[in-house]
């Protein structure tokens, strides 16, 4: 049987093809199943560069796909990304400045706790005043995740990350104080990881079951960290105890489930998975936002509370600001703004021309239809 070959790259999440596909001489997908995000993350994760058909035109066709976006061009593209929502004048989430000050705050109390010093909280419950009053969302903003240094930092920039995205995706449904608190509850949440071994904690693929019992145990630190506390409200509680909890009540550390996870920890929970899916970590490539929703969206009613994870994807968008899109006219467009509640799937997008060979920021426009939007470019 003759195999024809064409690039990884060229395979689209929600696509079905006409011929079977092969990986290695081993079969991948069968003729007219559809591509998913998960098996879109497994062959990224296997290196996979070219895959296999028997039917020489599907090859031919797939191969010409990719001619609109070399790997240059995707290196380009991912390199300019903030530059370019400058020059469409999307705002920050976060300011910069507050940004580095509350990781650096926090990477502070992460270290603290490391030491079991940690008695003093006031200068996190600061932060989280200040992202409150700060960070507002009305469809045309972007978080911009700082660079993580090094892996140990990872979770003062997630914690940072998680409270800015939470406290703007929340700000319809959150009052004043409320905000404080959900800013204060993302702050904390992971703060019991600092009592996990680095080595189990940062390891670069699998860990075992008895590694993973040992990361759980971060919830447990994590409550005795707000016992030093003292007076501390339910929902910053909640969001520290019940962040790990699945709404089908396979989570842990207490196997709630459904209505009885804290409300605020099954919005959490989704904001959560988005930003650890979404940044670049120790072990794991950032993977582009609308396919970070689509794995949550698979993941609804098991692990996730449907309503919440529906009202992420309201407010953020079904692709949310600084993801790229292949439109069917094939001009790459870089979404610059969202119509949260409303038209969630028809965004602002800039064109990029690339006819000088490098991305230059053209101009806005509105989609009207959803089918404008051919792909998401995973960068
Ligand atoms: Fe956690
Ligand atoms: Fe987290």
């Amino acid at each position: 049987m003759t195999k024809h070959m064409f690039p990884m790259n060229a395979l689209r999440s929600g696509e079905f093809y006409e011929s079977d596909l092969f990986l290695d001489r081993k079969f991948l997908l069968r003729q007219g199943h559809r591509v998913t995000p998960a098996l879109l993350i497994k062959l990224k994760k296997l290196g996979a560069k070219e895959l296999g058909t028997r039917l020489e035109s599907l090859a031919e066709r797939m191969r010409k796909r990719l001619l609109v976006l070399t790997q240059e061009v995707r290196g380009q593209l991912a390199n300019m990304r903030d530059s370019l929502l400058d020059e469409f004048g999307v705002k920050e989430l976060l300011p910069h400045d507050l940004q580095e000050k509350a990781i650096s705050v926090s990477a502070a109390c992460f270290a603290d706790a490391a030491d079991g010093r940690l008695d003093d909280f006031g200068n996190l419950w600061q932060m989280a005043e200040e992202i409150a009053e700060v960070v507002r969302y009305s469809g045309g903003e972007v978080l911009k995740p700082l660079d993580v240094p090094e892996p140990e930092v990872y979770y003062s920039h997630h914690s940072v990350n998680v409270a800015a995205m939470m406290v703007g995706v929340m700000s319809d449904i959150s009052d004043s104080v409320g905000r404080i608190q959900v800013a204060m509850g993302c702050l904390m949440h992971d703060l019991g990881t600092s009592q996990v071994p680095k080595e189990i904690l940062f390891r670069k693929g699998p860990v075992s079951e008895k590694e993973f019992g040992i990361i759980k145990e971060h919830i447990d630190f994590g409550k005795r960290l707000l016992m030093e506390c003292g007076e501390i409200h339910e929902n910053v509680k909640g969001m520290v105890i019940g962040h790990h909890e699945k709404f089908n009540g396979t989570g842990y550390p207490d196997g709630l489930s459904g209505a009885d996870i804290p409300y605020l920890s099954r919005w959490f929970s989704c904001c959560d998975v988005y930003d650890a899916l979404t940044t670049s970590r120790a072990h794991q490539e950032r993977i582009a936002p609308p396919i970070a929703l689509e794995l949550i969206g698979q993941c609804v009613g098991s692990q996730f509370d449907p309503d919440c994870a529906k009202g992420l994807v309201e407010r953020l968008g079904v692709y949310p600001v600084g993801s790229y899109l292949l439109l069917k006219d094939e001009r790459i467009a870089l979404v610059t703004k969202n119509y949260p509640l409303k038209a969630y799937d028809r965004p602002e997008v800039g064109i990029i021309d690339m006819s000088s060979g490098k991305p230059v920021p053209k101009e806005k426009v509105r989609l009207n239809s959803k089918d404008d939007v051919v792909d998401t470019l995973d960068i």
